[in-house]
């Protein structure tokens, strides 16, 4: 008879940044501020631009146009700015950016990072931020602690979802994808993480529809607590 294979409980998890571990909240609010009624218009294509460009520099001419997502933020920004016909002083754009570079972590970061560590779960970052950028966060946000690998795709020149990108999690951790649970609150990420082979947890924070591709996450949260259904209680 043949005996069922239990999938081994996974070793480590990966998490993404910007929506993921830290709450871009305070930059939406602060773009609504600066420009009422437009702030969620804005931070909506800020974002998406944001990510645009991550493609378009990681697709392009191997590489060559490279720039650290500092840079594509704030040409993210302008672009948007420009776009929504919206009058971007250099004070507003050094008030974002700042406000960017500073921010909070969700409430349930600290209590489910250490649930890990209880576990003697590794945990880690694997982020599209640079170095600098992720190190301000993670000290901003009070979690340099609780993380083993803060892991920027900057080492490589180019940006998830680039193969090479996810495997740096692999690297960073010495472990298999399929041992790693990756965390993102972007559906793009999960998925893409998922077609790399991590078990992956889609946070979605949102309420939004994950993408229609063809492929689904491990599994769906609400929260970052979530992560704990991957860990058996006894562990
Ligand atoms: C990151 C962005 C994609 O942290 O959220 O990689």
């Amino acid at each position: 008879m043949e005996i069922p294979k239990v999938a081994s409980a996974p070793r480590a998890v990966l998490f993404d940044a910007y929506g993921t571990l830290f709450d871009v909240y305070s930059v939406g609010s602060l773009a609504e501020q600066l420009f009422p009624g437009r702030g969620q218009a804005l931070g909506v294509m800020w974002r998406d631009k944001q990510i645009e460009y991550t493609r378009l520099v990681t697709t392009s001419n191997d590489g060559a146009h490279y720039q650290p997502f500092w840079d594509l933020t704030r040409a993210a920004l302008r672009y948007a700015c420009k776009r929504l016909g919206l009058n971007l002083t250099a004070e507003r754009e050094g008030q974002l950016m700042n406000q960017y570079r500073h921010l909070s972590a969700f409430p349930e970061d600290r209590e489910v990072l250490r649930a890990l560590k209880t576990r003697g779960i590794a945990t880690g970052i694997l982020s599209n931020g640079d170095p600098a950028m992720l190190e301000v966060a993670v000290k901003s946000a009070g979690l340099e602690d609780l993380l083993d690998r803060v892991v920027s795709t900057h080492v490589i020149r180019k940006y998830k979802t680039h193969p090479q990108a996810y495997a740096l999690g692999e690297q960073a951790f010495d472990c298999a994808a399929s041992k790693i649970v990756f965390v993102s609150s972007n559906s793009w990420d999960a998925l893409a993480a998922t077609w790399y082979g991590y078990r992956t947890l889609w946070v979605n924070r949102q309420g939004l529809p994950f993408e229609e591709l063809g492929t689904q996450p491990t599994r769906t949260g609400a929260s970052l607590r979530d992560v704990l259904d991957f860990f058996p209680p006894d562990l």
